[in-house]
């Protein structure tokens, strides 16, 4: 083992670049997060330090990045703890904690975006207009900072893992994508910092979410084919087994170019964002023909 004992976290690009210049002879994978981490983002650091071998390095990236974030949505109450954050990552194998100031990472006159324009017009993209700009910018100065062999993404946020696959593929990035099988909770419930946000009441029915997904999966072995039976379906038993919440979207689309397909005759995702109040969550699961 050669984890880098002291020092974990660094704030600056400068420093982060100085450690990792020293390692680049073995693997570099990349963590990146907004913090307030759950089991969930552990397992990711679990998994990077498997990719990274012992002799690898670890980074693992706490940034609240405010370009992703709509001007109505969660920036400003966002939950942040980030000497809760560092002794977890810490714990899971992470050699390096990159948590820049915002002025660190963006400077004040920036004037170049990041815009995808295909996979990032459906799902999120319709309810967070702007929201994969963000996301892809910040994900790809991350890579520009860390140059990692591989970087390490929740399929819980399956829209945003093909997103960056894309990025990494139209844009030569020498960098793997890995996506890891979301943490959930005993009761089926998807890990999310923003959980915290919901009433009891709402927890309670909160993992409907996770049974219809179940039950559309089910039926698409069973034979069912048909995007719209299947989302037909899914949305009823959660209007009336989740009546505190609303569909937002509930949609089936192919596993990669996140386009809707009419039939299930290649893989498939069906993927849901449901309101709690200003609680908004998502989940997905495979369909596979
Ligand atoms: P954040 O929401 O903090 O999530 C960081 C990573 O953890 C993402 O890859 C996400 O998919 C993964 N993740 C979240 N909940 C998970 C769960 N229950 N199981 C498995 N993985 C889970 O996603 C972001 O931050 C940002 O958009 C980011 C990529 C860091 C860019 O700012």
């Amino acid at each position: 083992m050669t984890y880098i004992k002291d020092g974990v976290l660094e704030t600056t690009i400068g420093g982060v670049r100085g450690i990792l210049a020293a390692r680049r002879a073995n693997p570099v994978v990349l963590v990146p997060t907004m913090g307030a981490l759950h089991r969930g983002h552990i397992e990711l650091v679990e998994e990077a330090r498997r990719l990274a071998t012992p002799s690898g390095t670890v980074v693992a990236s706490i940034f609240v990045n405010a370009r992703q974030f709509g001007p109505t949505e969660d920036f400003g109450v966002y939950p942040r703890d980030l000497d809760g954050d560092v002794a977890k990552c810490e714990a899971a194998g992470a050699d390096v904690v990159f948590a820049p100031e915002p002025g660190e990472v963006y400077r004040p006159d920036a004037s170049i975006d990041v815009r995808e324009l295909s996979l990032s017009k459906l799902l999120c993209g319709v309810s967070r207009p702007g929201h994969f700009e963000g996301v892809c910018l910040v994900v790809l100065k991350l890579f520009n900072i860390t140059r990692p062999t591989a970087a390490v993404f929740g399929k819980k946020d399956r829209q945003q893992l093909a997103i960056i696959e894309r990025m990494g593929r139209d844009l030569d990035l020498e960098v793997a994508i890995i996506g890891v099988e979301t943490v959930r909770e005993s009761d089926g419930l998807a890990m999310s910092s923003r959980n915290a946000y919901l009433t009891p009441e709402q927890r309670r029915q909160a993992p409907e979410i996770r049974r219809a997904l179940l039950d559309a999966a089910a039926q698409c072995r069973a034979g069912e084919r048909n995007a719209a039976t299947l989302i037909g379906r899914a949305r009823a038993s959660l209007e009336s087994d989740a009546p505190l919440g609303r569909v937002d979207y509930l949609e089936v689309v192919d596993a990669t170019n996140m386009q809707h397909i009419e039939s299930v005759t290649e893989p498939a995702v069906m993927a849901v964002a449901y309101f709690f109040d200003q609680c908004r969550i998502i989940d997905n699961i495979d369909l596979n023909p």
